[in-house]
């Protein structure tokens, strides 16, 4: 993929052409997907991950810089340039990170010396419970299999699409996140249900029914909403650390 993905308009749930013709994203884009539960977010990620062909519920069709992609761009994992991080995502492999790191930095050619480390503490910016280098992957949390292969996508991955199905109430900082994807020419694809998120990217798809309802571009006024928004995360956090540490509130026994 040299420049943006094409999605062309397929149907809602009830089988109604969406409203549009095309849509285009390109790389160095951030864009987030936000509707209701069920409004089809999941789905449209979907798409995109699969290059759908009119082959998918929504019957939508992309394409990679205005060419149909042919089946190994679709389905082999060695062409596929397409990263797809979700909620349920789990490393499988016996191995500690920096091993799994390493051979993944080799399969790709690459033998920088301190990539590893590298992915390691970008990895540890995104989260807040620390990863080592000698952690077995599969005994990560949740929070911290994301962090790292987000770490992973930007820093060894040579996927040019990152795709992120909610990682809210993950154990993720959101805004380390948006602050690193906007420095790579990468399309980055968030479907979220988390303001910080929604409000920091350029573009956002609101989905309904199905459908592709709408795209937002980002305002000013969005920035100022964000700040607020940010602030409060900020106490939010504060308050739930304090709470771990077993902070009681008045009263007690
Ligand atoms: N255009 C469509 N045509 C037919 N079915 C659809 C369409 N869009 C979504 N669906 C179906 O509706 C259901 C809910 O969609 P989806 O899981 O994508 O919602 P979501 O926005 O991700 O919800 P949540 O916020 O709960 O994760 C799924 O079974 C999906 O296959
Ligand atoms: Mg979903």
């Amino acid at each position: 993929m040299k420049s943006h993905i094409t999605i062309y308009a397929g149907v809602d749930k009830n089988g109604n052409k969406e409203n549009y013709t095309k849509i285009i994203l390109k790389l160095g884009e951030v864009v987030s997907i936000v509707g209701h539960t069920g409004s089809g977010k999941t789905l449209l990620i979907s798409d995109i991950e699969q290059l759908s062909q009119k082959d998918s519920v929504s019957q939508r069709l992309i394409t990679i810089d205005d060419k149909l992609p042919d089946f190994e761009e679709r389905f082999d994992p060695e062409k596929k340039r397409i990263a797809m991080i979700t909620q349920n995502t789990k490393c499988v492999s016996d191995l500690v990170v920096e091993e799994f790191l390493k051979i993944h930095a080799l399969s790709r050619n690459i033998f920088e010396k301190e990539l590893v480390e590298k992915v390691i503490s970008l990895a540890n910016k995104f989260t807040g419970e620390s990863i080592t280098g000698e952690a077995k992957v599969t005994e990560l949390s949740g929070g911290q299999t994301r962090s790292l292969l987000f770490a992973d996508a930007i820093l060894i991955g040579a996927s040019p699409i990152i795709l992120v199905d909610e990682i809210e109430n993950a154990g993720i900082n959101k805004s380390e996140i948006l602050k690193y994807v906007k420095n790579e020419n990468k399309l980055v694809i968030f479907a979220s249900h988390d303001p910080a998120i929604v409000l920091a990217t350029e573009k956002r798809i609101i989905m309904k029914n199905g459908a592709i309802e709408k795209i937002i571009e980002h305002t000013d006024a969005d920035r100022a909403v964000l700040e607020s928004v940010l602030e409060a995360d900020r106490v939010i956090k504060y308050v739930q650390e304090m709470l771990r540490d077993g902070l009681e509130l008045g009263g007690g026994m």
